[in-house]
């Protein structure tokens, strides 16, 4: 089939299932397993967002205004996330599962509360990584199949790494002691090119 020819079915097609919006017949992944993935993306972001905002009101101690401004502004982002996942839901012709059972029951990621300022960062930090090893495997799942998709979830993966990166910062800001054991959650075989000693940046 020559490229012309090629066109004119793929116009042809595009007329035929026109209230399939941006869908076309060519979509090569299982849309209803595609809504799915991404209900479950949406559900861990609004967990997200209550946990974020929970430690922004709890947080306490010597070091808790900075610290809460950098939950708040990471539920703020999380929600930002939540938007893209449900247009996009939406896009592909489902709905976005907000009901709140739903979002408990489909989060990747917890509710913790914590006990300290040390103790909510040490959760985030662990719902981030969650969210990070999630989100990876979604981008390698969407691959070059659902490319719109795919560039979504790249950029909401790599601020989930800003966000975890900024968290392992603060575990130590707060609870220096905690260095090593920081360390290991964060950088045991994943080392971002610092040296064991240097500093961690502020
Ligand atoms: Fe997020
Ligand atoms: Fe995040």
């Amino acid at each position: 089939m020559d490229f012309v020819t090629n066109i004119e079915e793929i116009r042809k097609r595009a007329r035929r299932h026109i209230e399939e919006g941006p869908v076309t017949e060519g979509y090569a992944l299982d849309r209803k397993q595609v809504i799915r993935v991404l209900n479950d993306a949406l559900a861990t972001e609004y967990m997200c967002v209550l946990r974020y905002r929970f430690h922004y009101f709890m947080a306490t101690g010597i070091h808790s205004a900075s610290v809460a401004e950098e939950f708040m502004e990471h539920a703020r982002e999380e929600q930002a996330h939540a938007d893209q996942f449900a247009e996009r839901i939406k896009q592909l012709g489902g709905k976005p599962e907000l009901h709140p059972s739903v979002i408990a029951e489909r989060s990747h990621s917890e509710y913790r509360e914590g006990t300290s300022l040390a103790d909510m960062i040490r959760e985030d930090l662990i719902a981030e990584r969650i969210a990070i090893e999630t989100y990876s495997e979604m981008v390698r799942y969407f691959g070059d199949k659902d490319t719109t998709s795919r560039v979504m979830m790249e950029g909401i993966l790599a601020k989930e790494e800003e966000h975890a990166d900024e968290m392992a910062d603060l575990l130590f800001a707060v609870q220096p002691d905690t260095n090593q054991g920081s360390r290991r959650l964060y950088f045991s075989d994943e080392t971002l090119g610092r040296a064991e000693n240097e500093p961690v940046r502020s």
